[in-house]
């Protein structure tokens, strides 16, 4: 199962993929988080990570490798070894050299790249490489890929859910985070990806939980479950340190059930 993390700057993108991935670890899945946004720079220690995995732009030689990979059509040139990974059809975590992949107890974090420098150009090398990446990895029955993307919808533009099993869209309590979503949803589907349901984050108030229902159902966005504004999760993050919620993890676990029963519901309010 690969799961596509998407919305708004600041939604909570990023805290909703650990939630995910904590809680499919916990339910015996092997995990792998790939990060596919190029300017967010704690998801390792969310995970609980000290370090980051070397980027996969590395892997394949740094973006002109990739800029002329993407003038060549992609044969990820078997004459040059850096590429070889991702030459083959099919590529799993496993096959990726080891400072490539942090990984604890079955938990794995991949990262595609990182914006290091002003006018080192476009990102666009990254969602391509992103795309390639999430197109040839392979997973087994009881594995699950957890993307988290960046914010906004230029990924859609870029095909890099063109493989994905869902897309889940984190909105926030705000006008322009649930406009966000439905476009999230209509370019997911348009891309032939299955819009699998907006996560409520940050909900503070019962009232705020209900506007923010009601604007979503006006939508017909249907709605996999609510994470609440939590003290702890602005600690952990203030702090970099592990993303260390009881609560917002048994929030989780419901939003998890709803995604894998492929049920979500119309405007579900629960506070
Ligand atoms: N449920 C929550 N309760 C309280 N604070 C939250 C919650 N979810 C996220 N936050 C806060 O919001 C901030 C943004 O969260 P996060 O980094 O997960 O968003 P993002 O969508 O990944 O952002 P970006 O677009 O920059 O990648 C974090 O610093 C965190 O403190
Ligand atoms: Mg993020």
């Amino acid at each position: 199962m690969k799961v596509s993390v998407c919305g708004k700057g600041g939604s909570g993108k990023s805290t909703v993929v650990v939630l995910l991935a904590h809680e499919l670890h916990q339910r015996g899945w092997r995990v792998l988080v790939a990060d596919s946004d190029e300017s967010n720079a704690c998801l390792h220690w969310m995970l609980g990570f000290e370090n980051p995995p070397r980027p996969l732009l590395e892997l394949v030689g740094g973006k002109k490798n990739v800029q002329r990979e993407m003038r060549s059509g992609f044969d990820w040139g078997e004459d040059k070894p850096e590429m070889s990974v991702l030459a083959s059809p099919q590529v799993r975590a496993a096959d990726l050299p080891q400072e490539y992949v942090s990984e604890r107890d079955g938990l794995r974090l991949v990262a595609v790249g990182k914006i290091h420098q002003a006018l080192e150009g476009c990102a666009c090398p990254m969602g391509v490489l992103s795309r390639e990446f999430l197109k040839k990895l392979r997973l087994e029955a009881t594995e699950a890929a957890v993307v988290d993307m960046e914010a906004g919808i230029e990924h859609f533009g870029r095909g890099v859910e063109t493989s994905v099993d869902a897309v889940v869209g984190v909105v926030e309590p705000s006008l322009e985070s649930v406009l966000l979503t439905e476009r999230v949803r209509q370019v997911a589907l348009g891309s032939g990806a299955k819009f699998a349901g907006a996560i409520l984050n940050k909900v503070a108030s019962k009232d705020l939980a209900t506007g923010l229902a009601d604007q979503l159902k006006a939508r017909q966005i249907p709605v996999l479950g609510t994470v609440h504004h939590h003290d702890e999760i602005v600690r952990s993050c203030l702090a970099g340190n592990v993303l260390d919620s009881t609560t917002a993890q048994k929030e989780m676990s419901s939003i998890l059930d709803a995604l894998l029963a492929g049920e979500p519901t119309l405007a579900r309010v629960d506070m």
